[in-house]
């Protein structure tokens, strides 16, 4: 008996030990572990000796909790939660305008920021504490997630004067999951929505939550921009309303992706004409259905006349028509539309003209509940491609600028890529639109034109893989959207750092090499399959090379290669920009190099600036590419017994898996 009780003994401390080790990504960058640097543990624990809650109700529970497992977590000890504070070190949450009182004249000043929050050192009652204070239940959860930030990265906790608002009022994630469980251009399983055990709830939904609420997004559309009508369905929405539940908790609107002709499909009606008014009859009684089950539903999420979806050009009404008839059903209810600007026709000798096309001479036929939201490029998503020339050409059309978290055409969830630097190249170009200065991120962030919505909606990357986005490092992408939407001036590095530091914890070491493996990463990818944005060159299904079939995109002949869309001898796809980047983009001169190939076709032998011609250096760069993809490897290997071991396999699976397919791609280009 004793030594049966010995071995069961041995057995739990084994599976123990096991647990402790086996980080498997599920926390991502909520961690909390303890603070293993005893003089940083013994620092952090003395300003965080216990949390007061001012005026505690149901809406500032969230945040609460949050704050209790954070700080319990890093402190490595339970930290109470108190009325009033007993001592100094306490972390207070002020959360009613009464309470405020309790702060200088000038501190409470500093608290009237819708979605903002403070985070002080000051003097409460003869202690020196923290506060933390928001005048919404959103700003004091991104008040509490960024003090835990300060927490587990190592930052000082004395002194702090914080004061944060985001950067634009959008900040959406888009899932692009069927309602049958397949997520389209996902790569980390299956939907985490499980519409067929909806309404019944998941633990799952709630911490993905907190993930979003933790950098910021306010917004999310839970199902795919290619429509089911079904999502209306009277059953189906209950269950939605159970998401909405489980996202409103943190700070999270829902949205639903909407089919324009769901008033047929669904509603039984011989059209969805938006003149027609039994259809404005129909649209209307179901928004006022959605608003009883959910009464802050965000809106509809609409891909219309795009890629065959059904939309207001089938009856001869405009886009503005269709989204207007749309915003109208969900005014009353204070609901909004998102209509999307991804539209091409590909049978036009240049589709990147075609958006452009559609929506700019639709420029102030748009409601005032009504938002264009327009990719990042003009084609798709691709590794390099210029700005969408929408951007800052809509001075009276709410826009938002979609981006995409999903590897679609960036290697899948098998290739390294940190996105976050490319994004940056979006949000720092100048449109010139408004003069020097009319920057996408300003826009976008309505500060160049008075937008009522506006901001970023990122694709999501997430699916039921335990580690949500399948390759560990392409959290980073997910955490770098939500950074980025908060605070555009953010740096890749910084942002990376900070993911870095959140996931894999604070030696120095690893924290180093993760930056050094993240930073370049898009560049590395982007050389080995799309040199000089000479664009499209995969199949298909967006990952393997085949630039055969991409004769559309690249133009290459005995002679040379690339599109010409140049205004003298292209498609002129140049003057949809403001005049000062048409000029730019037409000469071969000022053309930046990295987009030579989008916008010219030159001869194989044209020389580049670094003196090698254009064949000379596609070929080059496969290699290049290749080697330093070796390279992110070789920085893993040599982390290895610094982070976890389950962690450190599966990422060294993933980056072994994209030096083969990076050979593919050279293979097939270079021959
Ligand atoms: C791309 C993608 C599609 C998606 C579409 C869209 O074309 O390949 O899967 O539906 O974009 O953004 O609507």
């Amino acid at each position: 008996m004793r030594a049966l009780r010995a071995m069961f003994t041995t057995v739990l401390l084994v599976v123990a030990g096991l647990a402790a080790r086996g980080e498997d990504g599920y926390e991502a960058w909520l961690r909390y572990r303890p603070i293993d640097d005893p003089a940083r543990l013994e620092y952090c624990r003395t300003y965080c000796r216990e949390i007061v809650i001012s005026s505690p109700s149901r809406e500032w529970d969230a945040a609460t909790r949050e704050l209790v497992r954070g700080l319990s977590g890093l402190l490595d000890r339970r930290v109470a939660v108190l009325g009033a504070p007993t001592q100094s070190g306490a972390v207070i949450l002020l959360v009613k305008r009464s309470d405020l009182s309790l702060l200088s004249v000038d501190e409470r000043e500093r608290v009237r920021i819708a979605e903002g929050f403070i985070i002080l050192s000051t003097q409460v009652e003869g202690k020196s504490v923290t506060v933390i204070s928001a005048e919404t239940q959103r700003g004091l959860l991104y008040g509490v997630f960024h003090f835990l930030r300060l927490v587990a990265t190592g930052e000082p906790l004395e002194g702090l004067s914080i004061s944060q608002q985001p950067a634009m009022p959008l900040r959406m994630i888009n899932h692009w999951d069927n309602l049958n469980g397949v997520v389209e251009r996902g790569y980390a399983g299956r939907s985490i929505f499980r519409w067929d055990q909806l309404p019944i709830g998941d633990s799952r939904y709630t911490d993905y939550a907190r993930m979003l609420a933790s950098v910021g997004i306010n917004a999310i559309a839970v199902n795919n921009v290619n429509a089911a009508v079904e999502v209306l369905r009277s059953d189906m929405l209950e269950k939605a309303a159970v998401l909405a539940e489980h996202f409103r908790e943190y700070g999270i609107t829902l949205y639903l992706s909407v089919n324009f002709a769901s008033p047929m499909r669904l509603g039984g009606l011989s059209t969805a004409d938006p003149a027609d008014p039994a259809v404005q009859g129909w649209w209307k009684a179901k928004a006022a259905e959605i608003y009883r089950l959910i009464p802050d539903f965000g809106g509809f999420l609409v891909k219309a006349n795009s890629e065959g979806q059904p939309g207001p050009l089938d009856y001869g009404r405009t886009h503005a028509e269709g989204a207007n008839m749309l915003g109208r059903a969900l005014a009353p209810h204070g609901g909004s539309v998102i209509w999307r600007a991804f539209v091409y026709n590909p049978r036009m000798a240049d589709r990147a003209m075609e958006s452009y096309r559609e929506f700019a001479p639709l420029d102030g036929r748009f409601d005032a509940n009504v938002a264009v939201q327009i990719k990042n490029g003009p084609i798709d998503f691709q590794i390099r491609e210029p700005v969408h020339p929408l951007f800052g050409q809509l001075a009276r059309t709410n826009t938002v600028l979609e981006l995409q978290i999903t590897q679609e055409y960036t290697g899948r969830s098998t290739h390294l890529v940190y996105l976050v630097p490319t994004w940056k190249e979006v949000l720092d170009f100048d449109t010139y639109t408004a003069g020097r200065g009319t920057t996408v991120s300003r826009v976008i962030a309505g500060r160049v034109f008075p937008y009522r919505i506006c901001g970023m909606a990122g694709v999501s990357n997430v699916g039921q893989e335990r580690n949500w986005t399948g390759h560990h490092f392409a959290a980073a992408n997910l955490y770098g959207y939500g950074r980025l939407a908060w605070d555009p001036e953010l740096s890749a590095e910084s942002i990376a750092e900070e993911w870095a530091r959140l996931t894999w914890g604070n030696d120095p070491v690893v924290v180093r090499t993760v930056v050094d493996m993240l930073l370049p990463s898009a560049a590395i990818y982007e050389k080995y399959t799309s040199p000089l944005g000479v664009g499209v060159l995969c199949n298909g299904n967006h990952y393997d090379p085949r630039p055969a079939s991409r004769e559309y995109f690249h133009h290459a002949d005995g002679l040379g290669v690339g599109f010409d869309r140049t205004r003298r001898s292209g498609s002129g796809y140049t003057q949809q920009y403001h005049a000062v980047n048409t000029r730019r983009f037409d000469s071969r001169a000022t053309c930046p190099e990295e987009l030579l190939l989008f916008f010219h076709h030159v001869p194989y032998t044209y020389r580049l600036k670094s003196g090698k011609t254009v064949i000379q250096h596609i070929y080059d760069t496969h290699y290049e590419g290749v080697e330093e993809a070796r390279g992110l490897l070789e920085k893993w290997l040599a982390l290895e017994g610094r982070v976890n071991p389950q962690r450190h396999r599966e990422v060294r699976l993933r980056l072994e898996a994209q030096i083969a397919h990076a050979e593919k791609w050279r293979e097939e280009i270079n021959g």
